[in-house]
């Protein structure tokens, strides 16, 4: 029953006698059941509605340019145009690299009535006659090159480089005030400068003004800064104010809509993991950050992806991970390390993050040039499904990640991350292909193809990463299995209620800093989140005994939102997994089309063979899976939805 219908239908029953209050319960009874038991407030309830951002401009993960890695703060208007043109000359932009960002160093200070200034002396156009300053004219030359201009502020009143690089250029200048440039106070009088009467398109927010001013911080007892409580706490999600740092962000995009009334923005979070951002940055911002920040050597870089590349399906048209911006063309990714750089350029591209250059273009050899500009690797990022790649094979030492392409080809990598050569296979069984046709595969740097039967196996050299385009036969005649079309699911309420720090995250010494102290703490990267094809903790899954390769594995208490591009019907077997810690507790599975039920399991637990639920989806646009134990501990609690299949 709709919320209309029964607003309008209780109006009209409920009177004062014994027999309107009979209807009014028998109504209210009616609307749960068809609810299937949902009730006001639950979060398991079903809405009907995809719940993911879909705001601002990232329908494929957005390509580009940043001043950061490059430059640092040392930035100014010649260095980013130079790197803008090189962008349009060399043909970058015509291969989709559109935004040219700049990051932490362009300001001057905060004037008392509030409006922030350009520091001209190293934007010279944005000087005006009465020292308001614009960018204008900057955001003008780029998007005369049909390029378009992105910003770079701060959640809190101050910035990261004002606390950690206080010796670095263009920090902001005057008095206590005037230097605090971050958001906080200031929303949407700055949202409004950057986008309505600046023209930019694209805002990075950065988190460190909520995290570095405690009382009795540095920055604080240097005198220099105001003391701000921090909200956000790197190591551990408890320590963080999630709601205040939400509502802040939800704050920036409620600013960011109304100042683009042609809807064209793009929200990039920057809180690194931190405050949980991982199960609710995809509802608020267009990428969000999955840690701390790149840098270029190996290892690092090893790290970053870590935290986004098992998070498949927190990632959609609309919302991606963001393991941080390129670092090709530095360090470990020069030109002398040709295999690194391909490699770092390859596992952005196949986990859709975002492609942002972070190199000095005007300085930028030609092969380097070749990796940024690999239409194939590019096509693969950009391709409109959305579907970022999932694990098909994980060790320490090597791994393949698989991803689905629009018209059915695959894009697969395998990721050499040690220091020797290793023998790799991919079988078809990877691919979900049949394993009695040949299948034909393209490597994406050479443009070499042959094909195989069943498997192929190749040595990949240390650090490399070979990446494939295959095309072969489906496993399944007009269907595939859910755990293929990541993009389509969102789990909204993921059920994890106690965020544990990731053990499958590599950890890594940080440059420069030795082995002083006690090492890198390990961190939360969504560790018993939704997972394609294994259960939340990586393990295969499993129901009542019997395997499932295929299939989603999610904590009870659940709601995954699964979009209907259009199949037929779903197919799906349900149950507890058998690796829940939990034996007693009863898990009730339900599948709602468009908000209506459609299907619904007996209560399970583990050890019982999974049931077989099968839900005509014609005409359906959402799906909801809801996965419902009442009084349990989630993580003890593993659910699977095996073998789930959309058929035409
Ligand atoms: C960091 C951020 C970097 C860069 C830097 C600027 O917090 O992760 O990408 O923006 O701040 O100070």
């Amino acid at each position: 029953m709709s919320v209309e219908h029964r607003r309008h239908g209780l109006r009209d029953n409920i009177g004062t006698g014994r027999w309107s209050l009979k209807i009014a319960c028998l109504l209210a009874t009616a609307a749960l059941a068809v609810s299937g038991m949902a009730r006001a407030g639950d979060p398991l309830a079903p809405t009907g509605k995809w719940s993911a951002n879909t705001d601002g401009h990232a329908a494929t993960p957005p390509m580009g340019w940043n001043s950061w890695n490059a430059f640092f703060t040392d930035m100014d208007e010649e260095k980013v145009l130079a790197s803008a043109r090189k962008i349009v000359e060399s043909g970058l932009a015509a291969k989709g690299y559109r935004y040219v960002n700049l990051d932490e160093g362009w300001w001057e200070r905060r004037r008392q009535d509030g409006r922030m200034l350009v520091r001209t002396e190293k934007f010279p156009s944005a000087r005006t006659a009465d020292g308001a300053t614009s960018f204008r004219p900057f955001t003008d030359r780029l998007h005369a090159m049909g390029l378009k201009a992105g910003l770079y502020s701060d959640l809190g009143r101050n910035t990261c480089a004002q606390a950690y690089m206080p010796h670095e250029p263009n920090l902001p200048r005057g008095g206590v005030a005037e230097r605090e440039v971050g958001l906080y106070g200031n929303i949407d009088r700055d949202i409004r400068l950057y986008f309505a009467e600046w023209g930019f398109d694209y805002i990075k927010i950065d988190g460190c003004g909520l995290r570095a001013y405690g009382e009795g911080s540095g920055p604080v007892k240097s005198g220099r800064y105001r003391a701000l409580a921090p909200l956000l706490d790197l190591e551990t999600v408890g320590r963080s104010d999630i709601p205040a740092v939400r509502g802040m962000f939800d704050e920036v995009k409620a600013s960011l809509i109304r100042h683009n009334p042609d809807g064209d923005f793009l929200l990039s979070l920057c809180i690194w993991g931190s405050a949980n951002v991982r199960s609710w940055g995809k509802d608020v911002g267009n990428i969000s950050r999955t840690s701390d920040d790149i840098g270029p050597d190996w290892s690092r870089m090893l790290v970053n992806f870590d935290t986004a590349a098992k998070r498949a399906l927190y990632a959609h048209p609309g919302s991606w991970n963001d393991p941080d911006m390129l670092f090709v063309g530095k360090g470990d990714f020069d030109e002398n390390h040709l295999t690194e750089a391909r490699s770092h350029f390859a596992l952005w591209a196949i986990i859709n993050a975002p492609l942002l250059i972070g190199s000095d273009l005007r300085k930028t050899p030609r092969v380097l040039m070749d990796v940024f500009g690999n239409a194939d690797l590019i096509a693969v990022n950009q391709d409109p499904g959305g579907h970022q790649a999932v694990v098909a094979f994980d060790s320490s030492d090597a791994q393949v990640f698989v991803k689905t392409l629009t018209g059915g080809d695959k894009a697969v990598a395998l990721l050499n991350r040690s220091s020797r050569p290793i023998k790799a296979t991919i079988t078809s069984g990877h691919l979900k292909f049949r394993d009695d046709a040949p299948v034909l595969i393209t490597d994406l740097w050479t443009g070499k193809s042959t094909s195989f039967m069943r498997e192929m196996t190749v040595t990949v050299a240390p650090r490399e990463t070979l990446v494939f385009r295959a095309n072969g036969r489906h496993r399944l005649d007009r269907a595939a299995y859910l755990s293929e079309l990541p993009g389509l699911v969102n789990p909204a309420v993921d059920g994890v209620t106690d965020p544990q720090a990731d053990p499958t995250i590599h950890r890594n010494v940080a440059p420069g800093g030795g082995t002083h102290g006690t090492g890198p703490r390990p961190i939360y990267a969504g560790w018993g989140g939704a997972q394609a094809d294994a259960t939340p903790f990586g393990r295969e899954l499993q129901i009542g005994g019997r395997r499932y390769g295929e299939g989603i594995g999610v904590l009870a208490n659940s709601r995954l939102e699964v979009r209907n591009p259009g199949y037929d019907r779903l197919t799906v077997n349900v149950g507890v997994d058998d690796s829940a810690g939990d034996a007693d507790r009863t898990v009730t599975f339900a599948i709602y089309g468009d908000g209506r039920l459609l299907a619904t399991s007996a209560g399970l637990r583990r050890g019982a063979p999974a049931q077989a639920l099968e839900v005509k989806t014609v005409g359906i646009k959402l799906l909801e899976l809801v996965a419902r134990a009442p009084g349990a501990i989630n993580e003890r609690l593993p659910v699977a939805w095996g073998n789930a299949v959309f058929w035409f």
